[in-house]
């Protein structure tokens, strides 16, 4: 009477083992409570093979990547730690003083200063990062293509809107590059494409030996007194990269303060070469903002979530979801729902969870606090974006 594999003696056992399992009628005992066990056994393997095992499978496929991050400890060690220069400012203090503070001397004249960016689409950063340097550059050099690293097509958006930019003007060198469109190709080549680009239009722009070049990303900001120490002083290391504070959306959340891919270079006709990777041990503490998805509109972040170089992290299409976009702003969570890049355990869980608010806006680009009613959107309180 053991269950023999067929649909009508399993469901004999079913209600025997229903009887008796229910009532505990000692008699009933030996084997029929045998029988239970191993159904019991069945049923566990049932479920095992068809419940366990696919919700496995589903949770690594929705999960998986946060699997792997947070066992990033166990399989990456953390990169070499940089060297810090501490960084002394004071609007008071002389600029003497300042450099002698750092162990550097002074110029007789300063150094002419290059700030060159490869630019997509973000219109109101561009303006917020040349308003706090314009008084220190020489050139302003931007180059535009009409393609997005993740070869997709986009508009010329500086061109369409260079007549916001009429201070700018005169110190401008503006170039465009046609994008190459290869599909499935690796985004980090079209991006190393556009920055080869970018070293000749810093020649086309006239830089010599021994001027200043700053190497960043649009959204990474260098203040602008750090720019002033660094050409006005003698002796500063030949590349050094710049310590931001990370932002994500808006002043208002202060990730960590350790973004370092933004570089100054003394400028080595036929060495330096335009690069956004390490390239020394060299960082000055504490020289400005690095504001990451700090836009206007929420289209510009789903934009940019496709445009980026780790499209890979768009993983569901909801993720560009109008209203979830809006709503992982507004806590300051991720949106790509993503852990953090930590090397450490005690890292990687300071950091779950949504950033803090800050409620500070001291320290910012003068150029927010003098327009605030038009850059609201990254002070402290105002996490609602315009939509379209
Ligand atoms: C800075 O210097 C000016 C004049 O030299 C003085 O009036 C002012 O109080 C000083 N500010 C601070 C914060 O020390
Ligand atoms: C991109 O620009 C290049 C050079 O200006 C042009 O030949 C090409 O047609 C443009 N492609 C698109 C999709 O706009
Ligand atoms: C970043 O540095 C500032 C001081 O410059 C400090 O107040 C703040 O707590 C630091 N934030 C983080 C997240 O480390």
């Amino acid at each position: 009477m053991m269950a023999d594999g067929g649909y009508y003696s399993s469901k004999k056992t079913d209600d025997i083992c229903e009887d008796v399992c229910g009532k505990e009628t000692r008699a009933a005992l030996s084997m029929s409570r045998l029988r239970c066990i191993l159904r019991g056994l069945d049923f566990k393997t049932f479920m095992l093979l068809f419940v366990l095992i696919p919700t496995c499978i589903f949770a690594i496929y929705l999960h998986g990547q946060k699997i792997s991050y947070f066992l990033r400890p166990l399989w990456e060690s953390p990169p070499k730690p940089f060297h810090d220069i501490p960084h002394y400012y004071h609007e008071n203090v002389s600029m003497e003083n300042l450099c002698k503070l750092h162990g550097w001397g002074i110029r007789e004249f300063p150094r002419r200063v290059f700030d060159a960016v490869l630019f997509s689409n973000e219109l109101d950063i561009l303006t917020i990062r040349w308003n706090e340097l314009y008084p220190y550059i020489t050139q302003f050099v931007l180059l535009e293509s009409n393609s997005t690293f993740t070869g997709l097509p986009k508009p010329l958006v500086f061109a369409g809107n260079r007549d916001q930019f009429k201070f700018a003007e005169p110190r401008l060198t503006y170039g465009t590059i046609g994008g190459r469109f290869r599909k499935g190709e690796n985004p980090f080549v079209e991006e190393a494409y556009q920055r080869v680009a970018l070293d000749q239009l810093l020649r086309i722009a006239g830089i010599s030996d021994d001027d200043l070049l700053i190497m960043s990303d649009v959204d990474e900001i260098p203040s602008s007194h750090t720019i002033n120490l660094l050409r006005w002083c003698d002796d500063i290391p030949p590349v050094l990269h710049l310590r931001l504070k990370n932002y994500l959306y808006s002043f208002e959340f202060l990730m960590d303060n350790k973004s370092w891919r933004a570089s100054v270079h003394r400028y080595q006709l036929g060495k330096t070469r335009y690069a956004h990777y390490r390239q020394t041990d060299d960082i000055l503490a504490d020289a400005g903002w690095h504001c990451s998805f700090c836009f206007r509109h929420i289209n510009e972040f789903i934009f940019k979530m496709k445009a980026y170089s780790h499209v890979d992290r768009v993983r569901f299409s909801h993720y560009l979801n109008q209203n979830r976009v809006q709503d992982v702003i507004c806590k300051g969570a991720d949106l790509f729902d993503m852990l953090p890049e930590e090397y450490t355990f005690k890292e990687i869980i300071g950091k779950l969870g949504p950033i803090p608010s800050s409620h500070s806006a001291v320290h910012l680009p003068a150029f927010i606090l003098n327009n605030a009613d038009d850059y609201k959107f990254l002070l402290p309180g105002n996490c609602k974006r315009e939509s379209g």
